[in-house]
């Protein structure tokens, strides 16, 4: 059994707040600050120190493929998840008959954006429907997934309601009719186990600042292996090259592996923030959060409805991701006076959004809900 009080107390910011909002940005780990902390020290103490800097990209490489349970040759560093997005997109071609991508209406705009731009290049964009219940139901994707299916770009957990979406299913639909899958697992990877194998999905993007405890400016993108001597990207760049240091100004030479999606030089800073925080989910194991992370949504459900507070993210635990979304009148003020009460929580379309991650309790469940029934005639939805 963890030890999770000893785990929050590596986060500085929990003994002053309520922290319920990992899905934004994640608490900071003493680690993790001390991470930057060492490179402000290298870049004080060495100038450049190019070498190491380098060897951090990778280091981070490594870990983000331990966490999604690929190997490193399969995954790229990127700025962000948009940075992955691009530089695979710029890899596809939409001029045959093959040009349609399916997302779904629970999607990031950004995967739904970038994949629109690529209209442009002959894609057509379909959206997959939610249901009125909040969730898509494997139906909605069977009826259009088909044959002129290239790609079904999809998020494991809609940031809006907190659903968790059937990846396994929608997989064996599109790789029945020859389509590829791609997976935003944003929302997801860090607070729950992503391995890409198990999944079956062909590609993965994400990034650091949310349940992988680093920061803003890097994230990543995996390619599964078979399919990287096929993708060549467009979007490309002299990190993106078979040998980096060839200084060849007469040719795009790819790297073989997924490094061909990078583009220029490493964030280095954030290089080190990230490999601190990937660090630290690795120690306590994806398969423990997901579990701890289960169990306090599942509390957060059980006390909301004991208040009469109903939530619109799924009860049932294989459709629910990290968050629970709490419908609520005025919800951008629910949330600054829940801030003024060190509750720091976000908020999406009509509803409050608590994300939850392992260095969470059940106290911090039950402050959300006694103050949330504090403000009850203000922002309950069906208050009189
Ligand atoms: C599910 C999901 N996808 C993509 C993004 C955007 O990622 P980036 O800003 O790194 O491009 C976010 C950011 O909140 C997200 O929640």
């Amino acid at each position: 059994m963890r030890d999770f009080a000893a785990l929050r107390r590596r986060f500085p910011v929990l003994a002053r707040k309520t922290y319920l909002n990992s899905g934004s940005y994640c608490a900071l780990a003493d680690s993790v600050r001390d991470a930057i902390n060492a490179y402000m020290e290298d870049r004080l103490q060495v100038g450049a120190n190019w070498d190491v800097w380098v060897e951090k990209n990778e280091a981070v490489r490594s870990a983000m493929a331990a966490v999604l349970r690929a190997s490193p040759d399969e995954v790229a560093v990127t700025a962000s998840a948009s940075a992955g997005l691009n530089a695979l997109a710029s890899a596809f071609q939409f001029h045959g008959p093959r040009n349609k991508v399916i997302v779904s209406d629970f999607e990031f705009p950004t995967n739904a954006q970038i994949w629109h731009a690529q209209e442009l290049r002959g894609a057509r964009v379909v959206h997959v429907p939610a249901t009125p219940d909040g969730y898509i139901p494997l139906d909605n994707f069977a009826r259009l997934i088909d044959d002129e299916t290239q790609l079904v770009a999809v998020t494991h957990v809609c940031f809006r309601n907190g659903a968790r979406l059937d990846i396994p299913g929608i997989v064996r639909l599109a790789h029945a009719h020859g389509a590829r899958v791609l997976l935003d697992c944003y929302q997801a990877v860090g607070a729950l186990t992503v391995d890409v194998r198990q999944l079956d999905v062909d590609f993965a993007v994400g990034g650091m600042l949310k349940y992988l405890l680093g920061t803003a400016g890097i994230g990543f993108l995996y390619v599964r292996g078979a399919l990287l001597p096929t993708l060549i990207p467009s979007n490309s760049g002299w990190f993106a090259q078979e040998n980096i240091f060839a200084m060849d100004i007469t040719a795009n030479r790819p790297a073989p592996s997924a490094r061909r999606f990078e583009a220029g030089t490493p964030a280095v800073v954030n290089c080190y923030a990230a490999e601190a925080g990937l660090k630290i989910i690795l120690e306590v194991g994806t398969d423990v959060i997901e579990q701890r992370v289960r169990e306090l949504t599942r509390h957060c459900l059980d006390e909301l409805a004991g208040v009469g507070w109903a939530s619109v993210t799924p009860p049932q635990d294989e459709r629910r991701g990290p968050m629970v979304c709490i419908p609520a009148r005025e919800p951008a003020r629910l949330c600054q006076s829940l801030m003024e009460q060190d509750i720091v929580a976000s908020f999406r379309d009509n509803n409050l959004r608590a994300t939850l991650h392992f260095y969470n309790s059940a106290d911090d469940v039950l402050r959300l809900v006694t103050v949330l029934q504090q403000c009850r005639t203000r922002h309950h939805p069906h208050a009189k």
